[in-house]
């Protein structure tokens, strides 16, 4: 029996065919700067081992940016692979989104600074500020301008210097990030699936769990501002870490709720890559198999927005994802903010 176009519209994966659009990722690019931190590198500068940070997080070492190479830098090279492997050209791009919290600077945006570079001179381009979740947040807004016919062409960045914000003598916070970008090209292409179903969430009241007080209008930059260190992110670790398990976890059940899938048709779960400890209690949460899992924190620590971006365009990039195989997208970041998309490659 057929099912009603009410009942279509419920499921993701014929809506999009109902609709006779589809939101295809056709490519993916990443980039990390060349210079390497390691676990060691860190014994040095604060009071810590690499025994407790790989026991504690998994991370062994994490890229940091040269001092003249900034978020657009990591950004445009990040695109300019993505448009590469979609066969894209600049002037086709019809948006740039780019998700991050350490842009350039506070204006203009940094997606205006990375038209710039890549030479797309017909694309719109706006920063969103969703943290860790922002690639997320970049798909489904991607998503719908594509199915509502505004744009065809999307291309969606997330990009940090994180290095910029952190500071160097906090031990609680500095052996956790690492710099790079990842992007990804949104098309309508009808005769393919691509992203079925993104979810986006956020909590404010939890504001207060990770933040950077300095260099906004509560607290302007100024000589007493960098003296209390306020330019630095803050964390309270182990509260963030607690909610970040309960709101993947949330988040990827209404995703493939929504897409009417099973865990088990999963081929590969690409979480937020903060923590090992944090992707392993999701995914029992989640009855998900470790094989299910692509985790490549180890190398690069927390990126937050490029995160799960730089991790899609390895899986992809190593042969680890096929094509028409399932793909599960959970994140997690201040705000607090989360979110999970599912995508047939
Ligand atoms: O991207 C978005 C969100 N961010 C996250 O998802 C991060 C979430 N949180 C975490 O990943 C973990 O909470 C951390 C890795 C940050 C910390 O792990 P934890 O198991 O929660 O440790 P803790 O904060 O409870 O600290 C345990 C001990 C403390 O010592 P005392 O008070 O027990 O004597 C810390 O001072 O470990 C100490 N400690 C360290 N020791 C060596 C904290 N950082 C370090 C360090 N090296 N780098």
């Amino acid at each position: 029996m057929s099912s009603s176009p009410a009942q279509r519209f419920k499921n993701p994966r014929a809506r999009y065919n109902f609709l006779g659009r589809t939101c295809s990722i056709t490519g993916v690019g990443s980039y990390v700067p060349a210079k390497v931190l390691t676990n060691a590198d860190l014994e040095k500068m604060v009071d810590t081992s690499d025994e407790w940070i790989t026991s504690r997080t998994g991370i062994k070492e994490r890229r940091i940016a040269a001092e003249n190479e900034f978020t657009s830098d990591l950004g445009a090279n990040a695109a300019l692979r993505a448009m590469k492997m979609a066969g894209v050209s600049a002037e086709q791009i019809d948006l740039i989104i780019v998700a991050t919290i350490t842009p350039d600077m506070p204006f203009p945006s940094t997606a205006c600074l990375i038209q710039r570079k890549i030479r797309a001179k017909r694309a719109a381009a706006f920063d969103l500020e969703a943290a860790c979740s922002g690639f997320i947040y970049g798909l489904e807004i991607a998503q719908q301008f594509i199915m509502s016919r505004t744009y065809d062409t999307v291309l969606v960045i997330g990009a940090e210097k994180l290095s910029s914000i952190t500071n160097w003598k906090d031990r609680n916070t500095c052996v956790l990030f690492g710099d790079g970008a990842g992007a990804a090209i949104l098309q309508n292409r009808p005769e393919s699936h691509g992203l079925l179903t993104a979810v986006m969430g956020a909590n404010g009241d939890e504001a207060d769990l990770l933040f950077m007080p300095g260099g906004g209008s509560r607290c302007p930059a100024s000589a007493k501002s960098v003296d209390s260190r306020m330019h630095y992110l803050q964390m309270n670790g182990k509260e963030t870490f607690k909610y970040a398990v309960q709101a993947m976890q949330t988040a990827a059940q209404e995703s493939l709720r929504r897409c009417e899938l099973d865990i088990s048709q999963i081929q590969c779960i690409i979480p937020h890559q903060a923590n090992r400890r944090i992707i392993d209690a999701v995914a029992d949460r989640l009855g998900a198999s470790p094989d299910q899992l692509f985790v490549n924190l180890e190398k690069y620590g927390n990126t937050s927005a490029a995160s799960v971006a730089i991790a899609l365009d390895e899986a992809v990039r190593s042969g680890r994802i096929q094509r028409g195989d399932l793909i599960l997208l959970m994140v997690f970041g201040a705000g607090l903010t989360w979110g999970a998309a599912v995508i047939e490659w």
